[in-house]
């Protein structure tokens, strides 16, 4: 969609490309470097209100489609309803431990709770109606996505700024299942019409996570035309998703032998638990 700048808004000279990049990039991708899903939470040590606040703020100004800022932060600190919470999450996962071995003959899900010990869960909430601030065409093509694409915004700055304090954030997909969302709703007083996006664990890392790969740069960048060379035949794209993908542990779980595949992606970017087994952990 084309977001028109406000009339007002002063015309700066263009600077040269490399004036932009060189004083502020470099920090900025240091921190896209370091953040790491964790998923053990030091139980012990708590996050105060005004550093929760001073995450979210992040996310207050991340950019949305029309400005339509479809974000709502509820934060959960409760223990009892945290671990009513835990509890859910496990009851849903058998069933996805069980259409995992339907399809691929074993667990990929481990089934563990990596925030089963974090202080403070963020449920980011979304109100779709926004979406009529959108031009009608967007609306009709594409409203949803850009509705997505506005939460998932808000979402990865307010990790980001956990990371950049040293705490530790685990992405909770799963809660905008129809299951999950509809009992979490239900117990939390969420009005109907809003969705629960995602969850963000947010407290203090007790152990360090371990890195996770990443597709080099020189396979993914293509210089003024698609670059032939760098499209993945299906050999090769099944060997990345064995080796740098939840699917495979991140290289630690052994491939099985060819069998029929799940349906491909879209459903592949809700990716659950992609933390190797954690004994601490394991349900
Ligand atoms: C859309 C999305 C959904 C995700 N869902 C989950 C999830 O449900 N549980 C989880 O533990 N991690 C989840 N993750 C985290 C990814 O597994 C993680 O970002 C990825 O493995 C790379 O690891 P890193 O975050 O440590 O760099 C999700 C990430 C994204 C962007």
């Amino acid at each position: 969609m084309t977001d028109i700048a406000p009339a007002t808004a002063p015309a700066a000279a263009a600077p040269a490309p490399d004036a932009v990049a060189a004083p502020l990039a470099l920090p900025l991708v240091d921190l896209a470097r370091r953040r790491r899903s964790t998923r053990t939470f030091d139980a012990t040590r708590d996050v105060p209100a005004e550093l929760v606040l001073e995450v979210l703020e992040a996310g207050r100004w991340a950019p949305s489609g029309a400005n339509a800022q479809p974000w709502e932060f509820l934060v959960v600190r409760d223990a009892d309803m945290r671990t009513r919470i835990v509890e859910l999450y496990l009851e849903q996962v058998r069933t996805k431990q069980r259409m995992e071995e339907i399809v691929w003959k074993q667990k990929i899900t481990t089934g563990n709770v990596g925030f089963r010990h974090a202080p403070v869960l963020v449920l980011v909430l979304s109100d779709p109606r926004v979406a009529r601030s959108f031009p009608v065409r967007t609306i009709r093509e594409k409203g949803r996505e850009h509705i997505t694409s506005s939460m998932a915004n808000a979402t990865l700055l307010v990790h980001l700024a956990a990371n950049d304090r040293g705490m530790a954030t685990q992405w909770v997909s799963d809660v905008s299942s129809p299951y999950m969302s509809t009992v979490l709703k239900d117990w939390l007083g969420v009005p109907e019409h809003i969705d629960i996006y995602d969850m963000i664990p947010l407290g203090w890392p007790a152990s360090t996570a371990d890195p996770t790969p990443r597709r080099a740069l020189a396979e993914i960048v293509h210089h003024d035309h698609y670059d032939p060379a760098l499209e993945r035949d299906s050999a090769a794209l099944d060997d990345f998703l064995w080796t740098q993908t939840r699917l495979a542990a991140f290289g630690a779980r052994a491939r099985p032998a060819p069998t029929a595949s799940p349906d491909p992606a879209p459903g592949d970017d809700r990716t659950p638990d992609g933390a190797g087994p954690d004994p601490t952990e394991q349900a």
